[in-house]
């Protein structure tokens, strides 16, 4: 049965590969690169709660760290003493990303505390610690409840701390994709139910709290040829994460709507497809105004 937008919860192993091969589908940038130029623009920086005392960061789903050692070296620049709550459910990513700190000699100083749980197991153990940074990078898509983690992580936050949330933006490119694959093919339930959540869906959960905002946009490319090549295991896996649902090859209608529409949106450039990928950075600050 197609199960639009649950990848992850259909098949968290082809979600894992599937995630592996879209890295590796970036055009003119890494995805490394954009990571340290839209993060190091954006990230806010946050002061001590007290002279001497360190900054409390708190990572929801971390995977192997990529952007979490980009925000931590970031702070690092002007802060010397860092502690920073790792929540991440899987243990190879968790066993990546322990393994690029103890070569990072730049994250030494940092004092991490591993959590392998999942968000929602995170936030229904809490021990009242309060963070500085709260980040979210490209997981609000997999949380059970966006709307609930956002406000767990407001809730952790001390006075002057920062929420921190990136995720696709639904102005174009993939998450404006993600939309209208829900048109074309709505099911029994909710959008917000599955891995289809964009830009707009945190900004309204944020509004309805009561909680202001800054928001800031970018994009990068990401090449879809494979997609077009019948038998390419690589475009079938690339095709599953694009709409984050398990197997599309085998649904033609979903597969040729899709295909079409990204075709119709794309660049040719030589022998690429180049698709967009527009990233949304949404920042709020805990303060008397904004509580
Ligand atoms: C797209 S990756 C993003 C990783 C990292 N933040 C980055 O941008 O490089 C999404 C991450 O969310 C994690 N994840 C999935 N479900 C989760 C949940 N319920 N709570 C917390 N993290 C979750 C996955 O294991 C994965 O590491």
């Amino acid at each position: 049965m197609l199960r639009v937008g649950r990848l992850i919860k259909d098949s968290p192993v082809r979600w894992a590969a599937a995630y592996k091969v879209t890295k590796g589908a970036f055009v003119g940038t890494t995805r490394q690169r954009f990571n340290e130029e839209f993060l190091g623009k954006t990230i806010p920086i946050p002061t001590p709660r007290r002279e001497g005392t360190n900054i409390r960061v708190l990572s929801i789903g971390s995977g192997s760290g990529e952007a979490d050692s980009v925000i931590l070296r970031k702070i690092m620049q002007s802060q010397t003493s860092v502690y920073s709550r790792v929540v991440e459910p899987s243990g190879e990513m968790l066993q990546d990303f322990k393994a690029m700190v103890q070569q990072d000699t730049s994250l030494g100083a940092v004092k991490f505390n591993w959590r392998q749980q999942t968000a929602e197991e995170y936030f229904s153990d809490y021990d009242g610690t309060k963070f500085d940074l709260a980040h979210a990078v490209r997981v609000l898509y997999h949380v059970e409840d966006h709307h609930a983690a956002l406000r767990n992580m407001w809730e952790q936050l001390a006075d002057g701390g920062y929420l921190f949330v990136l995720l696709l933006s639904d102005k174009r490119g993939v998450g404006k994709l993600h939309h209208e694959m829900w048109k074309w093919f709505p099911h029994e339930n909710d959008r917000l139910q599955t891995s289809l959540r964009t830009s707009s869906d945190v900004t309204r959960s944020l509004e309805s709290m009561g909680i202001s905002y800054v928001i800031a946009e970018d994009e990068h490319d990401v090449n879809l040829a494979e997609c077009y090549k019948e038998d390419s295991e690589t475009g079938r896996l690339l095709l599953d994460f694009l709409t984050q649902t398990s197997n599309v090859y085998e649904y033609p209608k979903m597969r040729s709507a899709v295909l079409e529409y990204c075709l119709r949106n794309s660049s040719l450039v030589d022998d690429k497809i180049v698709f967009k990928v527009r990233t949304a950075a949404i920042i709020a600050r805990k303060n008397e105004k904004n509580m």
